[in-house]
């Protein structure tokens, strides 16, 4: 098949881009303002040049795993992150509904408002923030779009290898080999969830025809303080460096979900043993960071 992944130079899009490659499949990546070796510009912003670009890459799958991430900027920026997580991935899905392509949209446990968690795919949304209303409404305009033709993947708390070197990990993992603190929320609690897997996990749904929401995430749920210690445990840092504070105290900018986190019911019936335990998976980020090559490190 032939596959577009939208925002190929973050995160979950790099792995895509990996685990399509893998698996035999042709595939474009795009990038926004980091530019990598192959990868396409492309700003969802301008919605009519990137619907036309892609109406001639005539794509059998296109992957979203794109948007305006940082969840206390978007509560500042309601306006552009309604257009970056629900204006331009609609945008998008209407070429694919015309192609007739399948779309795949990365969700979030922020559609929930933590009163109760874990939560499963048949769990009321009840968002608390404006990063969370927005997937939530995208979710459903694609659902209503795209029929069985879009699979929505909710994730949380994503962390491992990445060439942009961003995400939790990173930052835990180069503050406290500078001996600095690092203060994380004691009372949010979620699913820590291997970049890689959540990539390959969704590119095999895709290869077997699924469709609908999949929550795509790791086996265990845990405090952030608790996640926090594993990550320093592994890389051999000092744990005592990291200090909980209650997230009343924090002081960030939008609402958290508490008692998070998710669980992948539809996922561990469809493709068992998907997404590695948090002790696997970052044995396996440390040795990939050992590796070198196109992961950042953190030193
Ligand atoms: N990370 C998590 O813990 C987590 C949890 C739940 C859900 N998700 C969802 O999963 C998806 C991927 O997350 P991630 O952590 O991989 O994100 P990420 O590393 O921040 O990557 C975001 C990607 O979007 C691209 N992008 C940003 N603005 C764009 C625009 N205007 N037009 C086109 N592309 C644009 C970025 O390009 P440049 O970097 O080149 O600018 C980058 O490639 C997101 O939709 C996120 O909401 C993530």
């Amino acid at each position: 098949m032939k596959a577009i992944v939208i925002g190929g130079s973050g995160q979950i899009g790099g792995w895509l881009l990996h685990s399509l490659r893998e698996n035999g499949h042709e595939s474009v990546g795009t990038y926004c303002t980091v530019a990598y070796p192959g990868l396409v510009r492309l700003d969802g912003v301008d919605l009519e040049g990137s619907a036309r670009w892609l109406r001639t890459e005539k794509p059998d799958v296109v992957f979203f795993p794109a948007g305006f991430t940082w969840v206390d900027g978007c509560e500042k920026d309601p306006a552009k992150a309604r257009g970056a997580n629900l204006d331009q991935p609609l945008n998008l899905a209407r070429v694919a509904a015309d192609l007739g392509a399948k779309f795949v949209y990365y969700s979030t446990d922020y559609l929930f408002d933590g009163r109760r968690g874990p939560y499963d795919e048949r769990a009321t949304p009840n968002p608390l923030s404006v990063y969370g209303q927005a997937k939530l409404e995208a979710e459903q305009e694609l659902i209503s779009l795209l029929g069985d033709r879009v699979l929505i993947a909710r994730t949380s708390w994503v962390f491992g290898p990445e060439r942009q070197g961003k995400n939790f990990a990173y930052q835990l993992v180069k503050t406290l080999r500078a001996g600095k603190t690092l203060t994380v929320p004691s009372d949010q609690v979620s699913s820590p969830s291997y970049g890689p897997d959540v990539a390959s996990a969704t590119v095999r749904l895709i290869e077997d025809g699924h469709s609908g929401i999949f929550h795509v995430v790791g086996p265990e749920v845990m405090s952030r303080v608790t996640f926090a210690r594993a990550i320093a445990e592994e890389f051999g840092l000092e744990p005592s460096l990291i200090q909980g504070k209650a997230t009343a105290e924090m002081g960030q900018g939008a609402p958290r979900p508490l008692d998070g986190g998710l669980l992948a019911s539809r996922l561990d019936l469809a493709l068992p043993g998907a997404m590695r335990s948090l002790a696997t998976a970052l044995a396996d980020f440390r040795e990939t960071l050992r590796g070198g090559g196109e992961w950042a490190n953190p030193s």
